[in-house]
């Protein structure tokens, strides 16, 4: 059966800027290409999910505009449930501007508009989906206190929370200690622990950490290398990625989250396998232009799995 996943977070408008290279203070570049796409980290991760095989529902909010019917309408194209997006008259709908440098790297900027305006009573709205859910993910581009909220709700119904605290920033102890699952990049979990991620022992000193903050379950994403795990019961490893050409990073993060959350059990005893699985799938979107565009489906991750 199906995992159903339900997903708070942002919905952004992407402008893709293709550049050589981030202009200096004072200087004036020409752009290679400039093109748009659906994005923010929650609406990307909630098609990650549905594309993977959840069924999926979307908890946000947008403007009353033209972006924001287009957010909707791309959530809907993948059938995540989007009854929970709350449509707000007083703020646009959330924009990011993306430089994609000639290597494949990218610098982000977010407008995070109505996004940032996600209340308890947006939360609310999605009461219903979080009832009847495996898992509840939240990410850090709506407010905490929003997150909060979805996260007590979901505890009441018996759901497993994931916490993905990116973009890094301060958080609140209260939000940790509703977490199940935590899934920091490296640099995130450095920020949040103070202990670099340089090897295993880290990772393990990391873990340690997050236990002591009410964590009990740790995923540490560390790029183009693989992901490292520790559970509540002990286990921990490190699975490596797959090797391959990447020329755009933007949303492999968001897809990992979701396609790890459309395949893991809420015992966590497939874990590894989910990870592969997920691993699998930001392999296939580093390859694609864009956020949500790039996202795989089910096919396409069994098929570049054979
Ligand atoms: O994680 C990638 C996403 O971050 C982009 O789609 C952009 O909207 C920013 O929120």
């Amino acid at each position: 059966m199906a995992n159903k996943v339900v997903i708070l977070g942002s919905l952004n408008v992407d402008t893709i800027l293709r550049i050589k290279r981030v202009p200096q203070p004072g200087e004036t570049l020409q752009m290679n290409d400039r093109s748009s796409a659906a994005g923010g980290k929650g609406a990307n991760q909630a098609v990650a999910a549905a594309r993977a095989g959840a069924e999926t529902s979307f908890i946000g909010q947008v403007g009353n505009d033209d972006a924001g019917k287009f957010m909707i309408e791309s959530l809907k194209d993948d059938q995540v449930d989007t009854s929970g997006i709350n449509v707000d008259s007083g703020s646009g709908t959330g924009s990011a501007y993306i430089f994609l440098d000639e290597n494949g790297q990218n610098s982000i900027l977010v407008y995070g508009g109505a996004n940032q305006k996600v209340t308890a009573t947006e939360v609310h709205n999605g009461a219903e989906q979080i009832k009847h859910a495996d898992f509840v993910v939240t990410q850090f581009e709506t407010p905490q206190l929003a997150a909060i909220e979805a996260f007590k709700l979901a505890k009441e119904a018996g759901a497993m929370t994931i916490l993905n605290p990116a973009p890094a920033s301060e958080m609140l102890p209260e939000l940790l200690e509703l977490s199940d699952i935590v899934v920091p990049n490296e640099t995130e979990s450095a920020s949040l622990t103070g202990i670099e991620v340089t090897d295993e022992a880290s990772m393990m000193a990391n873990a340690a950490a997050f236990e002591k903050m009410g964590v009990k379950n740790l995923i540490i994403t560390v790029g183009s290398k693989g992901a490292f795990y520790s559970t509540e019961d002990g286990r921990h490893d490190f699975v490596p990625a797959f090797k391959v050409k990447a020329i755009d990073t933007t949303a492999a993060g968001d897809t990992f989250i979701g396609a790890l959350s459309s395949q893991l059990k809420t015992d966590l005893s497939n874990i590894k396998e989910a990870l592969t699985f997920a691993q699998r799938a930001s392999s296939i979107t580093v390859q694609r232009l864009g956020a949500m565009p790039s996202i795989p489906t089910k096919a396409e991750i069994e098929a570049a799995s054979k």
